[in-house]
């Protein structure tokens, strides 16, 4: 069995940080907070909405997140400020690492799939305008089954729709949620941790192995 590669990628792959340049314009010096508040409360309604079984899309959850960032910070956009903000959510920049690592890892034979939260639709225009989709073989997005990372029955999906089996099929994630959901669910996992500042969660289960860039996952990682 050939060594499949799922590849996380709002954080991992896809840089969410990539609004603050916008978001400088409108909010000025809050604007790095403003983007953490917004990403952070886009992951807990995600995670709510798994927990409740009351399941709206990832750009629901980005969208309303924003309105609480807006409310949070005080600050008062109007609803084609807001709506521009989601267009660039949709356009969002690679990481620079990215291209290179994912060329190497499939000129090395490994299977490559992208896998998210996102709907498939978000995903194909995000990897297209990042220059990446073609280096995957498909795309996976948990909106086919409805629920959320980090739920076991995403990664489950993965691996059914990839036709991959746990032992030789790696999740590679910068967010250490979905690292700890992987492994919790009989994958693989490489912690993707491109800042030394970022901490991984003391839950008692590590990540196979962790790198500073997919271009070190290219150099490590070796097809079982
Ligand atoms: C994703 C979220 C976890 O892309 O960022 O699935």
């Amino acid at each position: 069995m050939q060594t499949t590669l799922a590849f996380d990628v709002y954080g991992t792959l896809i840089d969410t940080n990539g609004v603050v340049a916008a978001l400088q314009k409108l909010v000025h010096d809050d604007a790095e907070k403003f983007s953490q508040t917004w990403r952070d409360k886009q992951l807990e309604y995600s995670f709510r909405r798994g927990l409740m079984q009351n399941y709206e899309n990832f750009a629901v959850c980005t969208s309303q997140a924003l309105a609480y960032t807006c409310a949070f910070h005080k600050v008062s956009l109007t609803d084609r400020q807001k709506a521009e903000l989601m267009d660039i959510y949709r356009v969002l920049p690679a990481f620079s690492d990215v291209k290179t690592g994912l060329a190497r890892l499939k000129t090395a034979g490994f299977r490559l799939y992208a896998f998210s939260n996102g709907k498939a639709d978000a995903l194909e225009m995000l990897l297209n305008n990042a220059g990446i989709r073609d280096l995957f073989l498909g795309v996976v997005s948990v909106d086919d089954i409805k629920t959320f990372k980090p739920s076991p029955a995403t990664y489950g999906h993965f691996l059914q729709q990839s036709r991959a089996v746990g032992a030789s099929a790696w999740l590679v994630s910068s967010n250490p949620f979905d690292v700890i959901g992987a492994i919790s669910a009989g994958m693989k996992a490489a912690w993707v941790r491109r800042s030394p500042e970022k901490i991984f969660d003391p839950w008692g289960i590590d990540p196979t192995i962790t790198v500073s860039s997919l271009v070190e996952l290219a150099d490590r990682i070796k097809l079982s």
